[in-house]
């Protein structure tokens, strides 16, 4: 503990976190637009260019653009040109995990409304539904838009995984991977890519594998399949993968996910797991991780990033 006295820059600190939930929402409206992509990459173009490509006025562009080069999100020249900046270019949705489907979903209608009852929370209800008398998955059955760009989040995450578990591990002894709530199979993608004798299967709601396009299924390598992992899993696989599923749930539904993919699992199968581990101490994580976490709360209530300890509390 430190009695330290705040400084002048401990106060601006302070009050840009304050505006924070501006520069998301702005960061919302550039992504909306598909800016970054309208910028070229090394090139400038001028903010009334920019404002007539996408169809809005160059006058509130120019103000939204001018708040984001404040944080170097973009960059502005004295005669109205706009350029891009390191940051600026993970925007465009040509970049590897790019930031843009991030952008569109965190403020996005069904986030915002959950984040704005947060409240509830800390008396045990759920913000998502204080906020929208329905759960999470059903609200994102009913808005295909949203439910897409969250799919697409997923598969552009920074966190890179889908990649890095693809890199991690010897899939080869594979010949099938059941991926259970694997999303639009961006997982299964990387990894039937390195491993060219393995096929997957894709088990997530009915909504997201019927989105999945023909032509992302790896010429029929990628088979798809609608279901509830609550319910039941597919037998007959090798290995099994939850990546990024068990922090959507309490205790309770993970126990009864992992049951039903033990129930479906030959004596030879094996689980893979892949989540973030969070770390206790907030001093040395990464401030993201606990902000994800409250993303959990405020969505599903008592769904929860796992410090180590408590995911082997929960294996258990
Ligand atoms: C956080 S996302 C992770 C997606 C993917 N595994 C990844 O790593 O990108 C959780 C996934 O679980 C799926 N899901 C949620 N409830 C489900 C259920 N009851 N049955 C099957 N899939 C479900 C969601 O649709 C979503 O794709």
């Amino acid at each position: 503990m430190t009695d330290t006295l705040p400084t002048d820059a401990d106060r601006e600190e302070l009050d840009l976190l304050l505006h924070g939930f501006k520069i998301s929402r702005i960061l919302r409206l550039v992504a909306d637009l598909r800016v970054a992509d309208k910028i070229p990459i090394d090139d400038q173009v001028t903010v009334n260019d920019l404002a007539a490509t996408c169809a809005v006025l160059p006058e509130p562009l120019l103000r939204v653009l001018r708040a984001l080069a404040a944080v170097q999100i973009f960059q502005l020249t004295p005669d109205g040109r706009v350029a891009h900046t390191p940051r600026s270019r993970l925007l465009r949705t040509d970049m590897q995990n790019s930031l843009h489907h991030a952008a569109r979903f965190w403020t996005g209608p069904g986030s915002w409304g959950a984040w704005a009852k947060l409240d509830v929370a800390m008396t045990g209800g759920i913000p998502h539904e204080a906020a929208w008398n329905m759960g999470r998955y059903d609200y994102l059955r009913q808005h295909p838009d949203e439910a897409r760009i969250f799919d697409e989040m997923m598969a552009n995450y920074p966190d890179n995984r889908h990649a890095a578990i693809a890199a991690a591990y010897n899939f080869s002894a594979a010949g099938l991977i059941v991926d259970v709530g694997g999303g639009n199979g961006a997982a299964l993608r990387h990894i039937l890519t390195r491993f060219p004798g393995t096929r997957g299967l894709v088990l997530d709601r009915e909504d997201v594998v019927g989105a999945i396009k023909p032509e992302d299924r790896m010429e029929g390598r990628i088979a798809v399949q609608g279901g509830n992992f609550l319910d039941r899993v597919p037998s007959g696989a090798d290995l099994y993968m939850l990546i990024r599923v068990v922090h959507n749930w309490s205790d309770e539904d993970c126990v009864r996910i992992l049951q039903t993919c033990h129930a479906a699992m030959a004596p030879h199968a094996r689980l893979l797991i892949g989540e973030e581990i969070l770390e206790p101490d907030p001093a040395r994580g990464r401030p993201t991780s606990y902000l994800i976490d409250l993303q959990m709360m405020a969505m599903f209530g008592h769904a929860r990033a796992r410090t180590e300890a408590e995911f082997r509390d929960l294996l258990e």
